[in-house]
């Protein structure tokens, strides 16, 4: 039912530590639609070329998916990952757009907020908490259009996609190159217009996947917005716990394919936060709700299509972090700032203009921490005057 503690350490020391661990999205509660927000769905043609895996696990045999996950962390991507494979269809991609609520020069500027592992769109509004945790009602009163979407076998996305061969990194990121293409060129989109200006932002595998994205289509964004993120290895081990969402509550997610995992225990999700600095009620509802991590996100996170500079990216980038983030930070301030700025030059090596916050009082779920107010307010005035 778990994945070993042996697996994860190894995981740890093989892959890059980032996706054995990345992040959690929530699930239950509608995403706040107050003011000018609704909910569109994207009809988007994708082509990818995806990861065959060495063993593919059987889909409807709990162990064999324990099993699956375990190989991939011992074996190691080179051996594990055999060939690539084409996907060619058509994606419905379910997001959450809200508008400006004042006029500013940003007007024509749409930020697209891509969440981690384990959460979808509603992580950035807050799950209903209050708008001191919501993205959206910050950057829309900065005068930015905003758009959080639902991954790929996220949120209210199909989740009958196979979760091993289908919902994996390179689909991702051809995914969202799509995605802008759609909102850079044509009317012809769910939200009927075009923008000159795209911000991408990130959390977790999120800000991982934006990364690759500006490598592999440099010119998709102009400013990149990465929290929760740096390429830092931690060497430390951390035990997280994985299990099919469809034994973990079946009332939720009913004959959704073992593929599709989550965080067993809520103690593991609390690493997410930085005690004392965060309202608990909160860290329940994100376990309680949980969304998912497939299989083939696992697997394929150590591809090629997934780490490395994003040289030739040639616009912004502003990293954002907590210090007490386990996972992508060390705890002091100057520490973590070192990190931070590593981050930037090592990356994005031709970037235009390059900054970090290390967000004193949060771990690796900044927005949704006290401080999260105070977090937007620097990223937004960092990023407006750019
Ligand atoms: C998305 O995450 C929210 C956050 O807590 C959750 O309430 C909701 O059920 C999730 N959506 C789906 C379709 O699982
Ligand atoms: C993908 O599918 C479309 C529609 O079926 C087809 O026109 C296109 O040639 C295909 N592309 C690839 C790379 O297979």
């Amino acid at each position: 039912m778990s994945i070993s503690q042996r697996t994860l350490t190894s995981c740890l020391l093989s892959v890059t530590g980032a996706v054995c661990f990345v992040q959690a999205a929530p699930a239950s509660r509608p995403p706040s639609t107050r003011g000018g927000c609704s909910r569109v769905v994207f009809n988007l043609p994708v082509t990818a070329e995806n990861y065959v895996f060495v063993r593919p696990p059987d889909p409807n045999s709990e162990p064999s998916i324990q099993a699956f996950i375990v190989d991939f962390f011992t074996t190691g991507p080179d051996k594990f990952i055999i060939g690539t494979h084409t996907v060619n269809e058509t994606f419905a991609v379910n997001a959450v757009y809200c508008k400006p609520t004042r006029k500013t020069k940003h007007r024509n500027t749409l930020q697209i907020l891509i969440h981690g592992i384990t959460y979808n769109s509603t992580m950035w509004s807050g799950y209903g908490f209050g708008d001191q945790y919501n993205w959206h009602a910050h950057a829309n009163r900065a005068g930015y259009h905003t758009l959080a979407i639902d991954r790929l076998g996220h949120g209210l996305n199909s989740r009958s996609y196979d979760p091993t061969s289908i919902i994996q990194t390179p689909l991702h990121i051809e995914t969202h190159h799509q995605l802008v293409t759609a909102l850079r060129t044509s009317k012809s989109n769910p939200l009927s217009r075009t923008f000159s200006k795209i911000i991408l932002v990130g959390h977790s595998y999120g800000s991982v996947l934006i990364t690759a994205q500006a490598r592999r289509y440099p010119s998709d964004a102009d400013v990149l917005i990465l929290t929760g993120f740096s390429n830092f290895v931690s060497g430390g081990t951390v035990v997280l716990e994985f299990e099919p969402a469809a034994i973990h509550d079946a009332s939720r997610f009913p004959s959704v394919p073992y593929g599709y995992l989550v965080f067993q225990n809520k103690d593991d999700r609390d690493g997410f936060y930085h005690p004392g600095h965060h309202d608990p009620a909160i860290a329940a509802h994100d376990f309680a709700w949980e969304d998912i991590v497939t299989t083939g996100e696992f697997a394929s996170s150590s591809g090629d299509a997934m780490w490395g500079a994003a040289k030739g990216y040639r616009g912004k980038v502003l990293v954002v972090t907590g210090v007490y983030d386990r996972e992508f930070c060390v705890p002091s301030v100057e520490e973590c700032e070192g990190i931070l700025k590593g981050t930037v030059e090592g990356l994005f090596p031709d970037r235009e203009r390059g900054g970090y916050v290390a967000v004193r009082d949060a771990a690796h779920d900044l927005t949704l921490h006290y401080s999260a107010e105070e977090t937007f307010e620097r990223v937004i005035g960092i990023v407006g005057g750019w």
